[in-house]
């Protein structure tokens, strides 16, 4: 069996971008392969959190885990901050990673932009996820398009500590979906739909009430011209819906075109927006009737206890490995 891992930060309601890009695909892996998620709370404290807020949102992402589709049966759901060897593997990954290395991170050069002070969390970032993937001898990582410099930098660690250390690390690989890996902002469709984003109008949250699907699907920024057709660099709003539709209906993008050949934009708008509604629904049900249980609890404690196992056994060969033990 396969091992895979991925984790979501907990820093704002997840949106369509995440579900499609991530969150989706986690479900089917669960059938062959041994998979780890994990609600990584510590990466969101890389920006300023409020604490009620912080724990709320950890909870939020739990709940929407399982409400879309992850089996706490099959799979091991767990909270990072709920095992310590994450950290204690990070610091010792940082004294292997070049200053220079994580100096080249886009997310961190986009994140830390024109911003006065940011915290020495946000630049070294790339060593905790390097961590989490790590401490699981993992296979597979499924991410979106925007953590690819960060699997490769993982990758770069894994390789440099076994050729100075000895073989220890599995070298992982990222699945990176070819459709959906990246969903676009709908008032922007040049820029990544992303949770950080000051407008809610750039993107769809996975709690959003229906009539506001709506609304925003058909008030999102279209293209000039009138033609529907898959482009992303000269159609990049069309061809972002086109994705979405074609993700929540599970119809193939050369069908859709040929569909709304020769049909303006407010057919396919008004479609993706019943897609979207008709994908989400199922998922909002579920986690309406899961976020208060005392299951949630229940599951994230034996996530942590299943978590903290494989993770102290890894950090106790890394110690022998490099001498502390
Ligand atoms: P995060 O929390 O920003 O996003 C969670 C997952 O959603 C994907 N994603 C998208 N996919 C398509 N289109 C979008 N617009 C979009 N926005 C987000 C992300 O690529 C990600 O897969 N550093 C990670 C969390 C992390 C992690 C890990 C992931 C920490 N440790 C170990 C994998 C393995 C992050 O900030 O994701």
């Amino acid at each position: 069996m396969k091992r895979v891992f991925s984790g979501v930060q907990p820093s704002g309601t997840l949106t369509l971008g995440n579900y499609l890009g991530a969150i989706k695909n986690f479900v089917p892996m669960q059938q062959e392969n041994d998979c780890l998620f994990c609600i990584v709370d510590l990466h969101a404290l890389t920006v300023p959190q409020q604490p009620g807020e912080l724990r709320k949102q950890t909870r939020h992402v739990a709940g929407l885990f399982l409400a879309a589709g992850i089996d706490p049966e099959k799979s091991t759901i767990f909270i990072q901050s709920q095992v310590g060897a994450h950290c204690r593997l990070t610091w010792l990954l940082q004294c292997l990673t070049g200053f220079g290395e994580l100096g080249r991170m886009t997310q961190f050069k986009e994140k830390s932009q024109g911003k006065e002070s940011f915290s020495c969390g946000l630049f070294t970032y790339p060593t905790l996820m390097a961590a989490d993937i790590l401490l699981y001898d993992t296979h597979m990582v499924p991410v979106g398009d925007d953590q690819k410099q960060h699997l490769e930098l993982t990758r770069d660690l894994a390789q440099r500590f076994n050729s100075r250390f000895g073989e220890l690390f599995v070298v992982p690989e990222p699945m990176i979906a070819k459709v959906g890996a990246r969903i676009m902002s709908l008032d922007d469709p040049t820029t990544k739909m992303s949770k950080s984003n000051p407008s809610p109008a750039s993107y769809v949250s996975l709690l959003d009430e229906k009539a506001d699907i709506v609304k925003k699907i058909k008030r999102a920024v279209t293209d000039t011209g009138q033609e529907i057709r898959f482009d992303p660099e000269n159609k990049p709003g069309v061809s972002n819906l086109l994705t979405i539709l074609s993700l929540c209906s599970g119809q193939d993008i050369v069908r859709l075109e040929e569909q709304y050949s020769g049909k303006g934009y407010g057919h396919l708008k008004q479609d993706a927006a019943e897609a979207v509604v008709a994908a989400l629904e199922p998922v909002q049900q579920r986690y309406s009737q899961l976020v208060d249980s005392g299951d949630l609890d229940d599951i994230l404690a034996q996530g942590a206890r299943r978590a903290n196992e494989l993770a102290d056994a890894t950090l106790h060969r890394v110690h022998k490995a490099m001498g502390l033990e």
